[in-house]
């Protein structure tokens, strides 16, 4: 297979077809991602959250987002890789927001930026486009202003919330944004949105009538404390078996039933006879 690109992404649009797409932060999860097929992972400044045990995304940096990238990068050949912007790194100037999108493609190796905002940032998204760089736009709840927003909620449920969400959709796709995720949005808006723009819609708690779906990962394979967020599915439930298998490793060390002869290597006996202490 070869690499899939934004352009193809919009392709499976106007085919009807459905976009896969996934958040990973790591070397294996990339590589699971690349065998099981999915369209385009996403390193999501979920990171923060999920992966480094912030309380938000507000603290995640570029730095952190470009190491997590790499790794991401290195598992994977087919999938579109989008890297997520992280606060503060393309709100201050516009100019700086092309640096970091930039940096993210040139260190990084995505083949799309995604930033979180409506029609005010349009000139960022013109901008990093002009640069040669797809940008993949985000609005509804948008967890980098969770303290603006006053909590995590569904967006865009009464008249004038719903209409902006539809003017912000069409003045990102007008800057150039070839992607748009909506995250807790109602259905019905999603599905009208998508039904009447060009623009490729990505849903996490829209609904299914968007183009495609994006869950962060944690939440589909239980690698988390909480119970998974009502927009997620959860396919298998890790943490629980990953606290077993410490718990089990912790008692066999402590027992000596850990290691067995078998996890140790030999040595002759007649070398091990002609020691001297
Ligand atoms: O950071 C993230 O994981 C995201 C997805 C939930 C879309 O932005
Ligand atoms: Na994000």
């Amino acid at each position: 297979r070869k690499p899939i690109t934004v352009p193809d992404l919009v392709q499976k649009k106007q085919n009807q077809e459905k976009i896969v797409m996934l958040t990973a932060y790591d070397y294996p999860t990339a590589l699971a991602m690349e065998r099981a097929g999915v369209d385009s992972v996403l390193v999501g400044d979920s990171l923060g959250n999920v992966v480094l045990g912030y309380e938000s995304t507000v603290p995640v940096t570029m730095d952190e987002m470009i190491h997590h990238i790499k790794a991401v990068r290195r598992g994977l050949k087919t999938p579109l890789l989008i890297g997520d912007m992280p606060f503060l790194s393309y709100q201050v100037s516009v100019s700086q927001a092309v640096a970091n999108a930039g940096r993210m493609m040139k260190e990084g190796g995505v083949g799309c930026v995604k930033l979180e905002g409506g029609a005010e940032m349009a000139p960022q998204v013109k901008a990093i486009t002009e640069a040669g760089i797809p940008v993949c736009a985000h609005i509804g709840l948008t967890p980098q202003s969770v303290a603006s927003l006053g909590g995590y909620k569904v967006q865009g449920k009464d008249l004038a919330g719903a209409q902006k969400m539809i003017d912000d959709t069409a003045a990102l796709y007008e800057a150039g944004a070839k992607l748009i995720v909506f995250e807790c949005i109602p259905s019905a808006l999603a599905a009208a949105i998508t039904a009447n723009s060009p623009i490729v819609t990505i849903g996490i708690g829209a609904g299914p009538d968007c183009d495609g779906q994006v869950l962060v990962v944690h939440d589909i394979i239980g690698l988390a404390e909480r119970k998974p967020p009502k927009m997620a599915r959860q396919y298998v439930n890790l943490f629980p078996q990953l606290e077993q298998a410490v718990t089990s490793y912790t008692q066999e060390v402590r027992s000596s039933d850990f290691p067995a002869p078998e996890h140790g290597f030999v040595m002759d006996q007649a070398v091990v006879d002609q020691l001297k202490f």
